[in-house]
This record gives C-alpha cells, structure tokens and sequence, in this order.
C-alpha cells in the first residue's frame, strides 16, 4: 500500500462519498462558465484538506454531516485561491496541466476563482453552518492579508526570517488550521480539544509551506507546477533568506541582485540555487519544517490512540517527504 492509501485507509469510504458531491457543488449553471469548471476538475490535486477534515473529525469523535460540509467548503475555497494565485504568481501550470490563467488570462481566472468562493459561502449558508463559515472565512481574510504582505515585501525585497513565518502562517497555514478545527468542530469537539486542534494544522500548515518552498531548491521530479517560480517572481523564501543572511557580504549582495533581475537566466537560478546550498539555506529549512512537524504530531498524544491518529502522523510525515 502507498504512504497515500494508507492515510486514506480509515476514511477511504467517506472520501469515495465525497468525491461526486463536491464535484457537483463546484458546477455552475452557465454553460460557459461550467466549461471552464470542468476543465479545473480534470485534477482533483493531492485532496490533502479534505483528508485532514475527515481525520480530525474521526480522531474526535463520527464523521457527519458537517464533515461533508466543511470539506467542500474547504476544499473550493482552496481551488478558488489557486486560480487566483496562478494570476498573481503569473505561474503557467498548475497541477500538471496548464493553469486556468495560462489558459483562459486573467480575467476569466479572477471571475472563476470569485465563483468559487461564492459557492463554498452558499453552501455554507444552504446548510446553517454558520460556525464553520466563520472559522473559514476568517482564514480567507488572513489568506488574502499574507499574500498582499508576501507581494510588497517582493517588491522591497526585504523579507526577514520574522516576516516569512508571519506571511506563510497567513497564507497557508491558516487554512490549513481551519481544516483540523473544522474537523473536530464537526464531530462534536469541545472548546479545548478545538484549540489543540488548530494549533496542529497551523504547525503542520507552516511545515506544509516550508516544503512547498523547498521545492525550488531541491531536487525533485515533476512537482505538477513550475520550477523556480518564486525565485522568478522575486520572492524570498526560508532558504535563501537564511543563506543571504550567513552568506559573506559580497556574495549576498551580488546574489540579491540577480534576484532583483527581472528576467533571470538559467545560469541566474544557477548561481541562486548553488548560493542558498552552499550557505546551509536548504539545511537549515528541512530542520525548521522538520521540528514543525513534530511539534504537530506532539500535539496528537492529547488524544487517545486510533487509527485516525496514526493516519494523521503519516500525513504530518508525508507533508515533509512529499515529492509533489
Ligand atoms: C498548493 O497547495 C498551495 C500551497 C499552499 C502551497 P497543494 O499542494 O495542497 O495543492 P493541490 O491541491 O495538491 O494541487
Ligand atoms: C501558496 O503559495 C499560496 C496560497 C495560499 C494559494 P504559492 O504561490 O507558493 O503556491 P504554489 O506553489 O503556486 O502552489
Ligand atoms: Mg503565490
Ligand atoms: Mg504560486
Ligand atoms: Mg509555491
């Protein structure tokens, strides 16, 4: 069994139940515009969120109606900030295929990604659930909040270790956490086990980023989405901020500047990527997300043993072993 088939393993029928009904709440009823929503179904992408949500749910207590609920809306609220980050990131794939902005441009990617988010907000609505609408809409705000933090720190370039956790913790994580709060909100949790529960996915989800972030710099196969996109873009991840950081003054100061290069060159990335090895960067990040993740896993011994605890242990240790 893969390390996949095996976290899946004790909701493996929830999540074959969930398939067809987030798909069908993802449908519009514009031919148009369900034309665009079926070609951003043809992959469905890792679906580690919804994993995370039925998990949660199940390590405290049966999975619900609200499980199904949060899932969807999680999950298109999820696909909406894809679409809209592959504009801001002006990124051309995305899950293997070609992004609906390298696709359809810019403005059909903004109206498609709005949809989204109007879908999962009625869903909400349609099912009373006003709770996790909050919680995640609250993710939503701070989402959109650290990528506008992530955007003016590219432009100045001034990005210190300090900022990068805040900006990750925003954009990422805090999805990440409404995922494993939701879940636990949805099977009954109360107040204390919530907040241990938030605190995990907001570990695991600052982890989930570091790998993400890595990817640029370690070697890795076909991750689905370009390579060396963020170093294009100018944005200063955990790796070569530690190496700029440690790195002597005139070499940092003359790998700063390609960075500020508009077009940078392979042999540019080259000198960036080989910069940020060689100054401990990219080691200095794995022992980050690493102590994250178990920081994460630690928090799961609140709970007694089951099998949706060790799932969620092979998640945590999935999100920093993934290759994609
Ligand atoms: C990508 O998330 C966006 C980040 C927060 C880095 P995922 O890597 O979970 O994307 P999919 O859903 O599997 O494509
Ligand atoms: C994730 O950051 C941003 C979101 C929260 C949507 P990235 O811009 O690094 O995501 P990818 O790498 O394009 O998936
Ligand atoms: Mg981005
Ligand atoms: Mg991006
Ligand atoms: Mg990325």
């Amino acid at each position: 069994m893969s390390v996949i088939d095996e976290i899946k393993a004790p909701i493996s029928e929830e999540l074959q139940q969930f398939k067809p009904y987030f798909e069908q709440k993802m449908l519009s009823n514009s031919r148009k515009l369900n034309f665009v929503v079926k070609y951003a179904l043809k992959t469905k992408g890792k679906q580690m969120r919804p994993m995370i949500v039925f998990l949660s749910a199940k390590l405290l207590g049966n999975i619900t109606q609200s499980t199904y609920t949060a899932s969807a809306l999680i999950e298109l609220l999820h696909t909406a900030t894809l679409v809209h980050d592959d504009v801001v990131d002006e990124s051309f794939y995305r899950r293997g295929l070609f992004s609906i902005f390298a696709l359809f441009k810019a403005k059909i990617a903004v109206l498609l990604g709005d949809f989204f988010l109007a879908k999962g907000l009625l869903l909400s609505l349609e099912n009373n659930e006003y709770e996790l609408l909050k919680i995640v809409s609250e993710a939503v705000k701070e989402m959109s909040e650290g990528e506008l933090d992530q955007l003016e720190h590219a432009r100045q370039l001034d990005t210190t270790e300090e900022d990068y956790f805040e900006v990750i913790r925003k954009k990422t994580a805090t999805l990440i956490s409404a995922c494993s709060a939701t879940g636990a909100y949805s099977a009954g949790a109360n107040p204390e086990q919530m907040s241990i529960m938030k605190e995990f996915g907001t570990k695991l989800g600052i982890a989930f980023q570091i790998k993400d972030d890595l990817f640029d710099y370690q070697k890795t196969g076909l991750i689905g989405k370009p390579k060396f996109n963020d170093i294009q873009e100018r944005k200063l991840t955990l790796p070569v901020i530690f190496a700029l950081k440690n790195g002597s003054i005139n070499e940092s100061f003359s790998i700063r500047k390609i960075f500020k290069k508009k077009l940078k060159s392979k042999s540019d990335i080259h000198n960036i990527v080989d910069f940020v090895f060689k100054n401990g960067g990219v080691e200095y990040s794995v022992n980050k997300m690493n102590s994250l993740k178990d920081e994460a896993i630690a928090l799961l011994n609140n709970f007694p043993d089951s099998d949706a605890k060790t799932a969620l242990i092979k998640l945590a240790e999935y999100v920093v072993n993934r290759d994609k």
